[in-house]
């Protein structure tokens, strides 16, 4: 049987972290539906459109997965809902440090809830992401740090034109 799993998230903007999560989920996982939520509690830098945009080329850019394999798709409304629709029932998400735990574990029993068919399996980070956050991203480059080694090019071409640098 194949396996079909969403990797949901914000995106604001996506990082190498999650692209990392990207990599491993395909492991384990036949194919891998990436989905921006449109409806998100964060108050985004970037719009849905433009968050859509920067997941679908910073997956184009990945050199080492079969792109076959991965689909790029925006969503409005419940995950679980837009998981149905995909005939997906595994939910990947990335867990960096233990403060994750509370919040992605409320998520994943209320996702449950929602659709008992739903599993979420997380996986850690790996040791060089667990400090980013796209939050703190934002931060570094209103305060037009270096984010180079954080995001792909395309992702830090964007974020110095948003903060004009
Ligand atoms: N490496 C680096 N950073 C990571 C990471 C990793 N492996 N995993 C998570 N993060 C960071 C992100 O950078 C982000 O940082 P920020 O909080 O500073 O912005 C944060 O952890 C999580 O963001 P993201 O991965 O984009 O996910 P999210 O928590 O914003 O996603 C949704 C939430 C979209 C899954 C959720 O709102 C949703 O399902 N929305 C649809 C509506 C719905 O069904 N709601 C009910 C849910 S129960």
């Amino acid at each position: 049987m194949k396996r079909a799993a969403i990797y949901p998230g914000t995106f604001d903007p996506i990082t190498n972290g999650h692209l990392d999560i990207i990599e491993r989920a395909l492991r384990i996982v036949d194919t891998l539906i990436v989905g921006i939520a449109k409806d998100t509690t964060k108050s985004t830098i970037f719009s849905f459109e433009k968050r859509s945009e920067l997941v679908e080329k910073s997956v184009e850019c990945l050199e080492n997965i079969d792109k076959e394999r991965v689909k790029v798709i925006p969503f409005k409304g419940l995950l679980t809902e837009f998981a149905k629709k995909q005939g997906a029932v595994i939910i990947i998400r990335g867990l960096r440090a233990v403060s994750d735990f509370d919040y992605e574990f409320q998520m994943s029993g209320m996702n449950n809830k929602l659709d008992p068919n739903i599993e979420t399996i997380f996986l850690p980070s790996i040791e060089s992401s667990q400090y980013i956050s796209s939050s703190f991203l934002r931060e570094v480059a209103r305060l037009k740090g270096d984010i180079s080694p954080f995001v792909s090019k395309c992702v830090a071409d964007e974020i110095k034109k948003f903060y004009k640098y």
